[in-house]
């Protein structure tokens, strides 16, 4: 059977800077399905050709030194451009007779829309009446792209309009962190080593931190982030997704609805936060100039910073914070997971000359991708003196080649069929049921405090407070490159 991913949204950005790209890759490293062909559609008219001169400019420069004109020819005879609207039911027939006529027979298909959200119902309701959906005539996938809704409700009814269409089993949302190969890792590190599981429990963790850091601010994006905000950016589905993979359970098997299952599990296990915890465990900010950005209003109370803790109300987890952060403006891109072990029972050295922190776990997710345990050292020729000191393992010093880019791995599985690394439509739904309620407490009459931070920080000072009433700190460590 061949293989057909048409992408709709063909001229945008995500197309010529991601998806290309790592469809070039695969196809470099012989990975993709054999006869697996192309097709972008969006409104720009182009031709097969035009296009295809576009996107090797494009595919060179996000390639850098595994660009190569052979492969590239290769590659390019198999990428096909049909102009048209994906919202006009006779554009879509026009493409299907396209495909037809291309495929030259049965052909299983994604549709990937890398198109704007708003699109994406009317988009749908064409692919159905147009027949493209029509799973009789092959499998027929669709791939959607962040944000699924813009809260619970408008979540729900993008579910219900895409399952009209297409069957549950058949939808693919992408949540670029879950291709990430350490997030990935991070399921092997759990259920691939014997280890850890007796340590992962309320009887030895103290509490989890997960921070995802960027240092970029919103830049051209403004218009976009306005209204979305760190919290419908980031949180509703990258860190539930980081504290779905650290705090599930074992599925039985990798199969993408237990995988599925066991990460639903987690979402129905935290415990929803009442309107005065939400006041006092959360911490929103806003970077000084954020409102100069263009496309922001000079008055906005839009969070760029946010930090809050969460209860996952299980055997495993109870009585263990989880505490969440992420904002843009900040020190360094750090994404981390943090296990922090408790403190050893007893205290046999000198207090005054250890630094006696306890043990922690810190999953380095990206840059400088890796894992370390930090414990307690004696330092030598001083006495009985300690000092944390890492057991440390590098990806890039252990593994030769390319830490490949997330899409490779999704668009792989969308291709073969294998949705273990997307999210379902209850697990959406879930994370905005979580979200949902600190946005309206966010956007009350009676806030909590807005925080100017200024950039190159860990955010608001009042984070750290937040944390130290709690009697903790942040792992504020900026990872070392090299
Ligand atoms: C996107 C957000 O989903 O993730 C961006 O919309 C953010 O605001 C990006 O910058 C972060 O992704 P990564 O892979 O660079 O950590």
């Amino acid at each position: 059977m061949s293989h057909t991913i048409v992408i709709f949204g063909a001229s945008g950005d995500l197309t010529s800077r991601k998806l290309i790209p790592a469809l070039y890759l695969l196809s470099r490293k012989g990975r993709l399905p054999e006869n697996t062909r192309i097709v972008g559609m969006s409104r720009t008219e182009f031709s097969h050709d035009a296009w295809r001169a576009d996107l090797k400019e494009t595919t060179a420069k996000f390639t850098d030194n595994k660009f190569d004109e052979e492969t590239w020819a290769k590659f390019a005879a198999n990428v096909y451009y049909h102009p048209g609207d994906l919202t006009k039911l006779e554009d879509l027939k026009g493409l299907k007779s396209f495909l037809e006529e291309v495929e030259g027979g049965p052909a299983e298909r994604v549709y990937y829309l890398s198109t704007a959200p708003r699109l994406y119902i009317s988009a749908i309701d064409c692919l159905g009446e147009s027949g493209l959906a029509n799973q009789e005539e092959g499998s027929r996938r669709i791939v959607l792209e962040k944000p699924f809704g813009y809260d619970l409700n408008t979540a729900k009814q993008l579910n219900k309009d895409v399952n009209r269409v297409f069957p549950e089993d058949t939808v693919y949302r992408i949540d670029h962190y879950l291709g990430k190969e350490t997030v990935q890792n991070l399921l092997v590190m759990r259920f691939a080593n014997s280890i850890f599981e007796p340590l992962w429990n309320r009887n030895y963790i103290d509490h989890v931190q997960i921070t995802v850091a960027e240092e970029v601010v919103v830049g051209r994006r403004g218009g976009y982030y306005d209204q979305a905000g760190v919290l419908r950016d980031m949180f509703q589905n990258h860190l539930l997704q980081l504290l779905m993979v650290t705090a599930m359970e074992a599925p039985v098997k990798f199969d993408a609805d237990m995988v599925r299952d066991e990460k639903v599990k987690v979402l129905r296990s935290i415990r929803p936060m009442t309107h005065d915890e939400i006041v006092k465990e959360t911490v929103r900010g806003q970077y000084a100039g954020y409102r100069k950005e263009e496309g922001v209003p000079a008055d906005s109370q839009t969070e760029t910073f946010a930090a809050m803790r969460l209860w996952v109300d299980n055997w495993r987890w109870n009585g263990v914070p989880f505490y969440l952060r992420s904002g843009k403006g900040m020190s360094c891109r750090t994404t981390q997971i943090v296990i922090q072990y408790n403190q050893a029972p007893h205290t046999l050295f000198d207090k005054k000359k250890c630094h006696l922190d306890a043990c922690r776990l810190v999953m380095q997710i990206q840059p400088a991708e890796g894992i370390q345990l930090q414990i307690q050292s004696k330092v030598p020729d001083e006495g009985m003196v300690t000092r944390m000191t890492p057991l440390a393992f590098r990806f890039r010093q252990e593994f030769q080649g390319e830490l490949p880019d997330a899409y490779q791995r999704l668009l792989l599985d969308a291709l073969q069929g294998d949705a273990s690394l997307f999210a379902r439509s209850d697990e959406v739904e879930l994370a905005w049921g979580i979200i949902d309620p600190i946005i309206e407490t966010w956007r009350s009459e009676k806030p909590p405090t807005l925080h100017t931070y200024e950039t190159g920080y860990w955010g608001p000072n009042e984070s750290n407070d937040w944390m130290a009433e709690h009697g903790r700190l942040w792992f504020d460590v900026c990872p070392v490159l090299h």
